[in-house]
């Protein structure tokens, strides 16, 4: 018998670096991998998993549409579309919302949309306008997005790059405050993660986000809030931005929207604003797809009753509470992170992030770094309390073990 190869070639473009697991199936918090090993899943896909794996009444929106009609194009209305963006308007308290696909397309759709507005309603002149972005942001992969990135793997060989982007320290109130006046009579909007994910779970001065809201009303330029990865309950409220008490003028929301079953993003925001798209001006073949409004429509469903974000509260404040001890043993140098979210940062000198990662696996957790020695935790939102227990234990037991 003639042996296997030890690695066949690969047919992937290779842009990532995956974890060495290769997962088979799936439930709530828990994925098994091809060999019938169980972990924790302490990534949940970015948080698209908030609701955990297959959640029973997210998969039964799914089948129930599945028997339906799954796509029609915006060609052709469809009977969800009107009533998924009702929903998800109430939910976001917006007047309506423009439905995507992935978040990268969510964050270009308000960028449209906020250049429209300025140049029609506001007079600045196209050539002219501004957005500010933070340093550190993460808001997809597209050429326009990548332009204003402060992060050179992600930027670097795929210029040239969209101009109209001023970039400013994350966080500073004081340089945005400097860069909306310099940039006084042409700027367009402010776009913000309002807790920065990718960066390592970036938490700015709770007066960041008002102070931002009233520069930005002042200028009479948006507020863009990317809660793609922060919003839909994830900080144990509906949007992150409800922490802090501020209402941006568009937000985008992505991941979790799509239940962890297919791609689903919108942007929400003021009738003023995305009123301005004309038939022809935007579109996609897929946003706003039947299969995704039944899907979106169940998301809201479960969010509507509280008991996630509730949950987030409950169990991100046990995680927060068990990782301080941790930092105060020596055993981390540093956390980050509110509700059920944490960027854990590894004493460099122990190893790498991506080597602790590989090393958690041995413990039965999956989990993910970025940037240097810094971990990422964002388990599902519908973990139990065992389960949490469970990747705390194993936490502590492999920061023990790392050297
Ligand atoms: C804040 C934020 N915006 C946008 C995106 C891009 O989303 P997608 O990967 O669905 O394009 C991400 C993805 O991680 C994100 O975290």
């Amino acid at each position: 018998m003639s042996q296997l190869p030890q690695h066949t070639p690969s047919h992937l473009a290779p842009n990532y670096n995956p974890l060495p697991v290769t997962i088979a199936t799936a439930e709530g918090s828990w994925v098994t991998d091809t060999s019938g090993r169980r972990y924790f899943d302490a990534l949940a896909g970015y948080s698209a998993l908030n609701f955990g794996h297959r959640h029973p009444a997210l998969i039964e929106a799914a089948r129930r549409q599945m028997d339906r009609v799954t796509l029609t194009s915006r060609a052709f209305n469809q009977e969800l579309l009107e009533p998924f963006a009702a929903a998800c308007a109430a939910l976001a308290d917006m007047d309506m919302i423009l439905p995507m696909n992935t978040g990268a397309e969510a964050v270009e759709s308000a960028l449209k949309a906020a250049r429209r507005h300025a140049y029609t309603l506001r007079g600045i002149a196209p050539a002219d306008g501004v957005i500010i972005v933070a340093e550190g942001n993460f808001h997809g992969r597209t050429t326009t997005i990548i332009s204003f990135s402060s992060d050179p793997t992600a930027r670097e060989g795929f210029g040239p790059y969209t101009p109209g982007f001023i970039t400013v320290p994350y966080g500073d109130i004081d340089a945005l405050t400097a860069a909306v006046r310099a940039a006084a009579g042409k700027l367009v909007a402010v776009l913000l993660e309002p807790i920065q994910g990718e960066a390592g779970v970036i938490v700015p001065p709770d007066e960041y986000l008002p102070g931002a809201r009233r520069l930005t009303a002042d200028a009479h330029a948006l507020l863009i809030l990317d809660e793609i990865q922060s919003g839909l309950g994830r900080v144990g409220y509906t949007f992150a931005a409800q922490r802090v008490g501020v209402v941006p003028d568009l937000m985008t929301l992505g991941k979790a929207l799509g239940g962890g079953i297919v791609p689903v993003s919108v942007v929400a925001g003021r009738a003023d604003v995305l009123g301005l798209f004309s038939p022809g001006s935007h579109g996609s073949t897929f946003g706003g797809n039947p299969l995704a409004c039944a899907i979106g429509l169940a998301v809201i469903d479960l969010l509507r009753t509280g008991h996630y974000q509730a949950r987030a509260r409950e169990l991100g404040q046990r995680v927060h509470a068990r990782l301080d001890t941790f930092v105060a043993e020596g055993l981390l140098v540093g956390k980050r992170g509110v509700g059920l979210w944490a960027g854990l940062d590894i004493d460099p000198r122990r190893g790498t992030g991506r080597q602790f990662c590989e090393y958690l696996m041995d413990f039965g957790v999956l989990a993910k770094d970025t940037h240097g020695s810094t971990v990422r935790l964002a388990p599902p939102l519908s973990s139990t309390d065992d389960d949490i227990e469970f990747l705390l234990e194993r936490l502590e037991a492999a920061l023990h073990g790392f050297v």
